[in-house]
């Protein structure tokens, strides 16, 4: 009898034991899976090339690990950890504003997220579609020094062949050319952006400025001219003297479009840059320029 409840003991506490383990993995199983921060994206917004200034430069290579403004800015979603913020905690005068701004001078949310080139030359990347901090272009070649205003700057091979030959039919007309940025890193993003909302303010720099992640420099693909009729500086004006007026009508035998064409703001959500060209291969760039279209209209994106 004794023998017998000893055994009915013992099962209890095996079946007692076993219930705690199961619900010990359920608990795990049900804590939501690691953000890789990959899919995130708030911020949006340009970068600098200057209208009536000036682009600062492509520091290559200088990439740091700050990953701060592809993630979401803290928005409702995230419970707020009071036990360790103070009340009224200052915040980042670089992060976007917060929630999704879909004005022509915010921030939207982005609808989705690169992280790997893929070859496609008609890639939008805009300040709807981003790319990941580390995206990294494929194919990069490091422009001659002489081309540049800056040492070192690298582009997509492709575009870069396309813009040489551009170059000499250039010089050919008595025009001198150079590069004054290329492919832009996200941290060099960062920097331009951040400088573009400290001198002109957030409104200001989210239509000349794009948020880093949201530079279609950081393809590889696009590219600011100047000149030097233009003292090597860039400006609206460019578009009036013979070298601009020259890029606007040739740029797509190249393969080149002027990516923020005036009177299209509302569309590519940027003031009008004629410097700005972004190689999409000759026959799109052609359609493009001859129907005055923009990217976004040509692929069909927001
Ligand atoms: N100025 C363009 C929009 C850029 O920053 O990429
Ligand atoms: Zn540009």
């Amino acid at each position: 009898m004794r023998k017998k409840a000893c055994m009915i003991c013992l099962i209890v506490i095996l079946i007692v034991c076993a219930a705690l383990v199961i619900s010990g993995c359920g608990a795990r199983q049900a804590m939501p899976p690691e953000d890789d921060g990959s899919i995130a994206a708030s911020a949006g917004g340009d970068n600098l090339d200057a209208s009536g200034g000036d682009e600062t430069g492509d520091e290559q290579g200088k990439e740091s690990e700050d990953d701060e403004a592809l993630k979401e800015p803290e928005k409702s979603e995230k419970p707020e950890d009071t036990s360790s913020k103070p009340a009224s905690e200052p915040e980042d005068k670089n992060a976007p504003s917060k929630g999704s701004d879909k004005s022509i001078r915010g921030i939207p949310d982005a609808i989705d997220v690169r992280t790997e080139d893929d070859g496609d030359l008609l890639v939008v990347v805009n300040k709807y579609h981003a790319v990941s901090k580390n995206y990294k272009p494929k194919d990069l070649v490091t422009i001659d020094n002489k081309y540049g205003t800056w040492n070192n700057m690298e582009l997509k091979s492709e575009a870069y062949d396309a813009f040489l030959k551009l170059y000499k039919d250039a010089k050919a007309q008595g025009f001198n050319l150079k590069l004054c940025s290329a492919m832009r890193s996200y941290s060099t993003q960062k920097s331009l952006y951040e400088n573009a909302v400290s001198t002109r303010g957030r409104e200001m720099a989210n239509i000349r400025s794009a948020y880093p992640g949201r530079s279609e420099h950081h393809t590889g693909l696009a590219i600011d001219v100047t000149s030097a009729s233009m003292g090597w500086g860039l400006s609206q004006d460019f578009a009036d003297y013979p070298d601009g007026e020259w890029i606007n009508d040739h740029c797509h035998e190249y393969g080149f479009i002027i990516r923020y064409p005036k009177g299209k703001t509302d569309i590519t959500g940027y003031d009008y840059e004629p410097w700005h060209l972004r190689y999409v291969g000759v026959d799109a760039a052609t359609y493009i320029m001859e129907n005055n279209l923009t990217l976004e209209e040509y692929v069909g994106v927001e």
